[in-house]
């Protein structure tokens, strides 16, 4: 094993569905109204994915644009890691597809299943892939067809989600550029606040399971509110500290993009104004392990930042899991 050096993120890129799900058109499937919508969440509109394109179509999106973004060739990657928890299927890896649409040919490739906080999660591990030298030129992707998975009858979670990818090219970097820190976290006690009841070992579908509609999304949404609420500011708080940084040291915070009300209280917690906290949840929705990465390439595309600027993530999602990171932007 080689020492450790710095690693960043070199390249982003993005994966959005064209079809467009507004409030108003919600308000025609649904016992809702763009008002409640709006205020108890911030969503306007989300994208979702054609019934024809999965998880994998959307990922290579986003990926073939952070590698042409970062000016690396296919061959040169040699590792994928691919956040999601709506794969194309159970196996193989949603990664090892997405390796195959763009070829990867050198690369390892496998799945990473935590959540909206996947991407950050993935992030993690393709810094510390390339800091110990194991690896030159990590693609990670968070990517996320919740559409697939949700109720369109169920009128407290079809509201909220949305489908998009987001990707990132991790390299090694200058030295003081790049992650600084990350922070990890699970709490497996709360899992049955957000989980897909049927599909799996536990209960395989069949029949029933359609018939109880157990193949969608079950959610106490009440209960992952206050838990996020809590676990944005603590985490956000705590990568700081890893990182021996302050608040007043963050140029711009990008949050897991679930609710305004959630992404309003973390950064009343970290005292920051509202122009250094990125939001476009009113455009996607919770696009669940894309929309760290999506919000990122977004910013970056704004001119938001630039080299040097100190950048905050940070997420929660099903598990319950929550990760943060803090970079210093090196390209
Ligand atoms: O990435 C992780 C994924 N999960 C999340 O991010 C979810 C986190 N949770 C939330 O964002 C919020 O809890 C929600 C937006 C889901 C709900 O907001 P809330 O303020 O916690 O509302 P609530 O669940 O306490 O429901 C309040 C009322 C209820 O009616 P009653 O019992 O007070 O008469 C609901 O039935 O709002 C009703 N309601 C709706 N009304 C209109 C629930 N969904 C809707 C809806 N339209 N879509």
């Amino acid at each position: 094993m080689k020492q450790l050096r710095a690693a960043g993120i070199t390249g982003t890129g993005r994966g959005i569905p064209e079809k467009v799900l507004t409030n108003a058109d919600l308000e025609q499937m649904v016992d809702t109204s763009d008002e409640w919508i709006l205020s108890r969440t911030g969503i306007a509109e989300r994208r979702i994915a054609e019934a024809s394109q999965a998880s994998s179509d959307l990922g290579a999106m986003a990926g073939r644009k952070a590698l042409a973004d970062a000016g690396v060739t296919p061959e040169e990657v040699d590792l994928v890691i691919v956040a999601t928890i709506t794969p194309d299927m159970a196996f193989p890896a949603t990664a090892c597809i997405i390796q195959d649409k763009l070829g990867l040919v050198n690369a390892a490739a496998f799945d990473l299943s935590a959540g909206c906080s996947g991407f950050v999660y993935a992030l993690d591990m393709a810094t510390s892939a390339v800091a110990t030298g194991k690896n030159q030129t990590v693609l990670v992707i968070g990517v996320d067809t919740l559409s697939k998975i949700t109720d369109f009858t169920d009128r407290s979670t079809c509201v909220l989600f949305g489908d998009g990818a987001g990707a990132a090219v991790v390299q090694p970097v200058e030295e003081d550029y790049g992650v600084l820190a990350t922070y990890l976290g699970s709490d497996g006690s709360m899992g049955h606040t957000l989980f897909l009841p049927a599909g799996g070992s536990r209960k395989p579908s069949s029949e029933e399971t359609v018939a109880a509609r157990q193949h969608y999304i079950c959610m106490s949404g009440n209960e992952v509110f206050k838990f996020a609420v809590r676990i944005m500011g603590e985490a956000s708080v705590e990568v700081l500290r890893r990182a021996e940084l302050q608040s007043e040291d963050i140029d711009l915070f990008i949050p897991h993009q679930a609710n305004t009300r959630i992404i309003d209280a973390a950064a009343r917690r970290l005292g920051l104004t509202r122009d250094k906290v990125f939001v476009n949840v009113q455009n996607y929705g919770n696009t669940s392990a894309a929309s760290i990465p999506i919000a990122l390439d977004e910013a970056k595309e704004a001119g938001l930042f630039k080299r040097g600027d100190r950048i905050v993530l940070v997420g929660f999602g099903a598990g319950l899991t929550w990760a943060s990171a803090v970079m210093r932007w090196a390209v």
